[in-house]
């Protein structure tokens, strides 16, 4: 059937639009809504707190919102030291590290965001080029590389000898059935069985064999209990932020080197608009740390600004959020006891909160929220929405008290 451009036009828009105009209403569902005068604030998930000064000073120098977050996110993006973002960060099942990001710009409504990434350090601001530089939302894989290094952004290994040694780790003892780690010529050797019943080890036992064997390749001892607790719990990591300036502008961006050991091209809620950060300054911005496929199944960061948008408070926002991943699995803990999620909550008017599953890890490593609203930068712990601590996906016996330091 043959359909004209005029025919088309007819069909495709709905009739009660007139040109250059809005059906009466229309536009209610995305009003406005402010509660008090706008601040500057800027808030993070906890990695974040060492930046926030240099981003604040970059916020009330007149800077841009998404600038000020992007000075934020690039500190662990940075730093090698951080293995669950950017330059250090653990790798996928083959050993690469791949990395996500993705951000909002509130002043220009606009969005951008990459997945997969490998060999490019700074992909939070890959993301912010994503905005500027194409009329694309979202790049992925070798093109998402390939646009950053047109955008002159170095090619590098970003995988540090730490994180490297931890995946290897991981790959020689996660399986008894492939030729990963020592075979029968070495001394460090173990027939099927043996390897087998050492996985029933008590945990105990289990942390004490893997902690040898990160000795043996290497691994330094501060970092040793570290590296086993990587692999009994292979952590989301993640960094999320927000900026608000007192004339009402807001971003949010949120970097990730992703789910340690994730299959390759696996990507969480990092890179998803709307999941790992969602930022509308009518109303506010919201951005997530954690589990990410239980992220995407709630839209958790979208549904907070609706939640504002509605009229909750950021708490209880936040806290929304939350419950609908518990509902997900029917209140089941047995289940839940291996996810995790926290979400970073700020308003137009600058009212905040920070929410998890959990309250932490465990006692030595709690979930914050990094805030820095002109007084002083600081860490405060999140709201929980269960008491205790969450083991991690795979479900594997928690470290014992004594061993649960980083
Ligand atoms: N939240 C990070 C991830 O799951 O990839």
């Amino acid at each position: 059937m043959k359909i004209s451009r005029r025919g088309f036009l007819g069909s495709a828009v709905a009739t009660p639009v007139v040109a250059g105009t809005l059906v009466a209403g229309a536009a209610s569902g995305a009003a406005p809504t402010r509660r008090g005068a706008a601040r500057d604030i800027i808030v993070a998930a906890g990695n974040g707190l060492p930046y926030l000064d240099r981003a604040y000073a970059l916020l009330t120098s007149g800077g841009d919102t998404l600038d000020a977050a992007i000075a934020v996110v690039t500190g662990p993006e940075d730093d090698p030291e951080d293995d669950s973002v950017g330059l250090g960060g653990l790798p996928n099942e083959e050993g690469v590290v791949e990395l996500d990001a993705c951000c909002m710009h509130g002043p220009t409504r606009r969005a951008g965001s990459v997945g997969a990434v490998r060999n490019i350090r700074n992909v939070s601001k890959v993301a912010k080029a994503v905005i500027e530089h194409t009329g694309h939302v979202m790049l992925v894989g070798e093109g998402a590389e390939r646009f950053a290094v047109a955008m002159g952004f170095p090619r590098e290994n970003l995988l540090t000898e730490r994180s490297r040694k931890i995946w290897l780790l991981w790959k020689e003892t996660h399986s008894t059935s492939d030729w990963w780690g020592p075979g029968p010529a070495s001394p460090g050797w173990r027939p099927p069985a043996a390897a087998r019943e050492a996985r029933n080890l008590s945990p105990a036992a289990r942390v004490d064999s893997l902690y040898a064997r990160a000795m043996e390749l290497g691994i330094e001892p501060g970092h040793g209990l570290g590296a086993v607790r990587r692999v009994l719990f292979p952590p989301t990591g993640t960094i999320h932020c927000s900026a608000l300036n007192a004339r009402g502008e807001m971003s949010g961006i949120t970097t990730t080197s992703g789910l340690a050991f994730k299959l390759p091209g696996r990507c969480g809620d990092s890179p998803v608009i709307g999941a790992g950060c969602f930022t509308d300054q009518d109303v506010g911005s919201a951005g997530a740390t954690g589990s990410g496929e239980e992220n995407i199944r709630v839209a958790g960061a979208h549904t907070i600004v609706e939640n504002l948008r509605r009229g909750m408070e950021p708490l209880e926002a936040g806290l929304d959020a939350l419950k609908r991943i518990v509902r997900n699995y029917n209140g089941d803990m047995t289940r839940l006891k291996y996810i995790d999620m926290t979400y970073y909550v700020l308003r137009n008017d600058g009212a905040y909160a920070g929410v998890s599953l959990w309250e932490g890890y465990g006692p030595t490593e709690p979930h914050h929220i990094a805030v820095h609203d002109g007084t002083k930068a600081r860490a405060e712990r999140t709201v929980a929405l269960f008491k205790g601590w969450s083991d991690e996906f795979p479900p594997t016996p928690s470290l014992p008290p004594e061993r649960a330091t980083k």
